[in-house]
């Protein structure tokens, strides 16, 4: 039995995973089981039947028929003691585990423990080391660039500055690609250190060259400067920081200091939303029928990863080793166009 859960924020694409794996695994004869919500399916043994009829039309739905959530069993358990109830009751093997990095490094400390994981990196954040890219990333990217260029003819008709909050809690790669998509006039990211006076002289001299509008896209994980006092961070029922509204901050300042007319659109969930892009469901595909061979397999420990254009199996602890941030070759192109 090849147990499937989906766990952390949820991304458009883990439906054609939970697909691939259910078809592939159906192809060698092994059976499936759906772990609901996370890890907290596994610790609380609330699963669901998986077969081919079951996942037959789910490629293009956005979000996870399994559910999702941020239950932990290291953090709200005892580790694989947790959940091993679960495991023996339902006679699981091997479980794949499509989660973000948090999900992935209890995936590992659970491997580590004795069970069975092969891991799919899900995020559209696109921070995961090892891979190239994360399923969720190319929608997400999308998704952000349409509300840019909506953003930017109401911006150049009332001669306004807008900031366009995207998500990216550790790393700028939304904010980078969908700034680079719609043209953006700056982008701000966790991992660039960034001067508001210099920001607001680089607006300034765009509206002298008769320009009366600018987009900048800010990043939710990006720094405030020191002189401005950041959000009080609320906590989701996990103990999760809830990042988001950092541009409400930055805003008044830079409207202050320019005399611009500053207004902010934080895109928020919407982000993650509905349905995957062709390349995420291809992605998705891929990496989910690649889990499933793992999994055929018995070959355990182990991530599935682009690298180039082969699906490629990686140690979790690779993939754990660090977050990867946003290429800096890539800033400098994004950077080409500001201002
Ligand atoms: O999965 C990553 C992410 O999209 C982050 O960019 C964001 O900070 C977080 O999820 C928000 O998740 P939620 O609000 O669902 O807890």
């Amino acid at each position: 039995m090849i147990g499937i859960l989906t766990a952390g924020g949820d991304c458009p694409g883990l439906n054609a995973v939970i697909r691939g794996v259910v078809y592939r695994a159906h192809q060698a004869g092994r059976p499936c089981i759906g772990i609901r919500d996370g890890w907290k399916g596994l610790m609380e043994n609330i699963t669901v039947a998986l077969d081919r009829d079951s996942v037959d039309d789910i490629m293009g739905l956005g979000g996870t028929i399994l559910g999702t959530s941020r239950k932990d069993p290291y953090v709200h358990g005892d580790g694989i003691a947790s959940i091993m109830p679960t495991i023996e009751d339902h006679g699981i093997e091997q479980v794949v585990v499509i989660g973000g990095e948090g999900t992935l490094a209890s995936a590992l400390k659970l491997f580590d423990e004795g069970l069975p994981v092969i891991g799919v990196p899900k995020t559209i954040d696109n921070d995961i080391a090892a891979t190239d890219v994360t399923f969720g990333f190319h929608t997400a990217v999308q998704i952000a660039t349409d509300a840019i260029d909506r953003l930017t003819t109401t911006a150049e008709s009332h001669n306004r500055v807008i900031l366009v909050e995207v998500m990216g809690r550790h790393a700028g790669w939304i904010a980078a690609y969908a700034g680079m998509a719609s043209g953006a006039d700056a982008v701000l990211v966790p991992e660039v250190p960034y001067d508001l006076d210099e920001l607001v002289d680089l607006l300034a001299r765009r509206h002298e060259r008769g320009k009366n509008y600018s987009i900048v896209v800010v990043a939710e994980g990006a720094a405030l400067p020191s002189d401005l006092d950041g959000p009080t961070l609320q906590r989701d029922a996990y103990g999760f920081e809830r990042l988001g509204g950092i541009s409400n901050i930055l805003a008044p300042a830079i409207e202050a200091r320019s005399g611009f007319e500053t207004r902010v659109t934080v895109l928020g969930h919407v982000q993650r939303g509905g349905t995957p892009t062709a390349y995420d469901r291809i992605l998705a595909t891929r990496f989910g029928v690649a889990a499933a061979d793992l999994a055929i397999t018995n070959q355990t420990g182990l991530m599935v990863a682009l690298r180039g254009d082969s699906i490629v199996p990686v140690s979790l602890e690779e993939a754990c080793s660090r977050v990867r941030q946003l290429d800096p070759d890539i800033y400098r192109v994004v950077e080409t166009f500001f201002g």
